[in-house]
């Protein structure tokens, strides 16, 4: 990407600003500089402001469907499915094609498999994606390994050839991009794993960006301990104060990124249950602290919540005005009752296809702070909680 001087004709913030000295500071000793701001061109900069706004549009949110292969095999397991590609074919095709999402699904998280893939009636998953107005994106961390130096902690790899495969996905259709990294609050978390965690992030949201995706940047606070909320608000504070300082180091363009936080809640085996308005108070109390308001969006994950309870906590959050979109990017709390309910069967897929669209929309309503929680089913209310899960 060229460096070169320019006027500021735009109001877009310019990425990448090189530090240069003000005009009326001394700078004899910092001579010579030819030039009185050198900025790096952001080709993309208006693009990703663009992407990011439209996937944070109101009452819509993202269906995360971009499981590995390993965790797809779990998910296949769990209706006695083989994890075969067919199998994951078939079943996200059932996902990509459910008639009117796009009403309530403005983004698409998918694995590499599946961005390159057809559906089983041999059209693109991307352009069937597109035509619902629904926009593709790309997980490209390549998941978490254990942290030399830490306690037992994780980091997560993936920076190595990340800018051209980010190209080569733009190529492809994606316009955004996820990195999915964890921090453990009964393993410390140490110093060392939230500084890892939190620069990793920040490299690959500056990567993205250089490449026209935007970048979802999702440090996962698992929701495993027994501790209460108020030590995963502590974490929490302490994990996102970490990832903006890094992303302004790295130069990352806030208008053009998203963020994918979890909620601030009790350990799931804390005895403390918290309400949804609790959850609601810490989480934005939390967001209000920590993260500007050039974001264009929050998009929470569901981390092992029931549907219904993420649906629930997500609504209390829309409850009042807040600077930024405060909305969903599920991956379980879409897809339990949908996955159930297909269960394998040809037969079951318009079933399925249904249910996968109450979610979606009650989801949407809760963005805009109108779901009421009723007729809900009881598989719905069933937590998905797993010890140390993986992606
Ligand atoms: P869950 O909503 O299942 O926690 O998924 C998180 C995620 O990162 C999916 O992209």
């Amino acid at each position: 990407m060229a460096s070169t001087t320019i006027l500021r004709t735009s109001f877009l913030p310019k990425r990448s600003e090189w530090f240069a000295p003000n005009s009326h500071q001394s700078t004899s000793h910092l001579q010579p500089t030819s030039v009185s701001l050198t900025v790096r061109a952001g080709s993309y900069s208006d693009e990703l402001v663009k992407t990011a706004k439209s996937i944070a549009s109101p009452g819509r949110g993202i269906l995360a469907m971009d499981e590995s292969n390993a965790t797809c095999g779990k998910r296949l397991a769990s209706i006695g499915l083989e994890n075969t590609e067919a199998n994951r074919q078939a079943y996200r095709t059932l996902l990509v094609s459910v008639p009117s999402l796009g009403q309530y699904i403005s983004g698409a998280i998918l694995f590499e498999e599946t961005l390159y893939q057809s559906t089983v009636d041999g059209k693109k998953m991307v352009d069937v994606l597109k035509e619902q107005n629904i926009m593709p994106g790309i997980k490209v961390d390549k998941g978490l390994v254990p942290l030399a130096g830490s306690n037992d902690e994780s980091w997560c790899q993936g920076l190595d050839g990340l800018a051209s495969r980010c190209a080569a996905y733009y190529q492809q259709g994606a316009r955004f991009a996820k990195w999915r990294t964890v921090v453990s609050i009964p393993n410390g978390p140490s110093a060392l794993a939230v500084k890892e965690a939190a620069w990793g992030l920040a490299r690959y949201a500056a990567i993205s960006q250089d490449n026209g995706l935007v970048p979802i940047v999702e440090p996962e606070i698992l929701l495993d301990g027994e501790h209460g909320i108020e030590r995963t608000f502590e974490v929490a504070q302490k994990v996102w104060a970490e990832v903006f300082f890094y992303m302004a180091e790295n130069n990352v363009m806030y208008e053009g990124i998203l963020l994918k936080p979890s909620m601030v809640t009790p350990g799931a085996e804390c005895k403390d249950k918290a309400t949804p308005e609790q959850v609601a108070e810490y989480t934005l109390k939390l967001l209000h602290r920590r993260i500007p308001p050039a974001v264009p969006g929050i998009m929470f994950l569901s981390g092992g919540q029931s549907e219904v309870e993420a649906t629930l906590n997500l609504n209390a959050m829309n409850q009042g005005k807040t600077p930024w979109h405060v909305s969903f990017s599920y991956a379980r709390a879409l897809q339990n009752t949908c996955l159930k309910t297909w269960g394998g069967r040809p037969e079951n897929v318009k079933a399925a296809q249904e249910a996968l669209l109450i979610r979606a929309k009650a989801n949407s309503l809760a963005q805009l702070g109108k779901y009421t929680g009723e007729g809900e089913s009881d598989e719905a209310k069933k937590g998905m909680f797993v010890k140390g899960y993986t992606y």
